[in-house]
């Protein structure tokens, strides 16, 4: 059988966080031997809503440097930016073809964005999964490892693909969803009802895998936490299971673990203080590789130039395969 694809895609939006982290990346790293591994920044996804472009253009080789840093090795993997490689403006056309407007007005996440967006909602919004699925169809993906919220995007690229093949022959791979086994999810700091993102404001919102110490310090000091004193798992309690969740995913104990490692402690004062030496040492590493890498922007951009011409070929070969099936 040949060996699985799988196609991950990271949105240069923002600073990356230990969600993304924990939850993704830190997963893609110590998969890289597993599989065909292809990591995408997609830029142009981050234009559906608008951007300051100088500060997009840094926010991308701040995410290539951070995926670098983390360990995603170019030997093993793919690594590009999305805009690099034009077949995928130019599938999107094709898929916009075959693609009904009911199907993408029935996307949660449009609906969920355009009301957030009010007065003018982007045609690139609306289209936005139509160029997912490009992203995914023109690598012959096997595997998305997505999470909860991007599975009807993974559905919607089947059926894009299935109505295609169906339409003008064989041409597309079906992708299945690959729900990350070890999948850390982190919440807010400020508020762990909600899943910390990038998208989100707010200086003690998140933890930034690059912030310094203190900085980290000061963000988990305030990290929002309920009544009760027990350090313990509860749905009920959403503060300390994040704090838990986070010590879970740093130090790699099991619920179990994290549990009886602060039986003793006095309240989440202690967990907090334990919590903070350990993601600055987590981070350490990261940091510093980073600081390295940061100083020679110009070997970070031929990695990702590298990146892009060594799928370029294999996009080339489905866009073209797509374009004679439609008689073009
Ligand atoms: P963000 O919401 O921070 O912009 P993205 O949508 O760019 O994140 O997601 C990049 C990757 O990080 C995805 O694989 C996503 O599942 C993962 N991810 C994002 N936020 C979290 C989180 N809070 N906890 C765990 N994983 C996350
Ligand atoms: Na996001």
């Amino acid at each position: 059988m040949a060996r699985p694809v799988v196609f991950s895609g990271i949105q240069p939006t923002g600073s990356i966080h230990i969600g993304n982290y924990f939850g993704a990346i830190k997963q893609w790293v110590t998969g890289q031997d597993d599989a065909e591994n292809i990591f995408c920044l997609v830029d142009m996804h981050a234009l559906t809503v608008p951007q300051d472009p100088a500060a997009l253009r840094a926010q991308i080789l701040e995410t290539a440097t951070v995926l670098l840093a983390a360990g995603i090795d170019p030997a093993k993997s793919r690594l590009f930016v999305q805009s690099d490689v034009r077949e995928h403006g130019e599938l999107t056309w094709y898929l916009s073809c075959v693609a009904a407007m009911g199907q993408l007005g029935r996307m949660t996440q449009y609906k969920e964005k355009s009301e957030a967006q009010r007065g003018e909602v982007r045609v690139g919004l609306f289209a936005y999964p139509l160029l997912m699925a490009a992203d995914i169809l023109l690598y012959r993906t096997t595997h998305v490892p997505v999470g909860e919220d991007q599975k009807q995007h993974i559905e919607l690229t089947r059926d894009l693909a299935q109505r295609f093949n169906a339409a003008y022959g064989g041409v597309f791979v079906l992708p299945e969803p690959a729900i990350p086994a070890a999948g850390a999810r982190i919440m807010g700091l400020d508020d762990p009802t909600k899943k910390m993102s990038k998208s989100v404001a707010g200086s003690y919102h998140a933890i930034r895998v690059l912030d310094p110490p203190e900085q980290i310090r000061k963000a988990v000091m305030s990290a929002q936490t309920d009544s009760g004193r027990e350090i313990r798992i509860d749905p009920a309690r959403p503060g300390v299971t994040n704090l838990l969740a986070i010590y879970m995913a740093a130090s790699g104990t099991s619920a179990a673990e994290a549990e009886a490692h602060f039986a003793g402690a006095r309240g989440y004062g202690d967990v907090k203080k334990e919590l903070v030496d350990l993601l600055v040492e987590t981070l350490r590493p990261l940091r510093e590789r980073y600081a390295e890498l940061a100083a020679d922007p110009a070997t970070v951009h031929e990695l990702l130039c590298a990146g892009a011409d060594a799928v370029r070929p294999i996009a080339r070969a489905t866009a073209d395969a797509a374009k004679r099936a439609m008689g073009v």
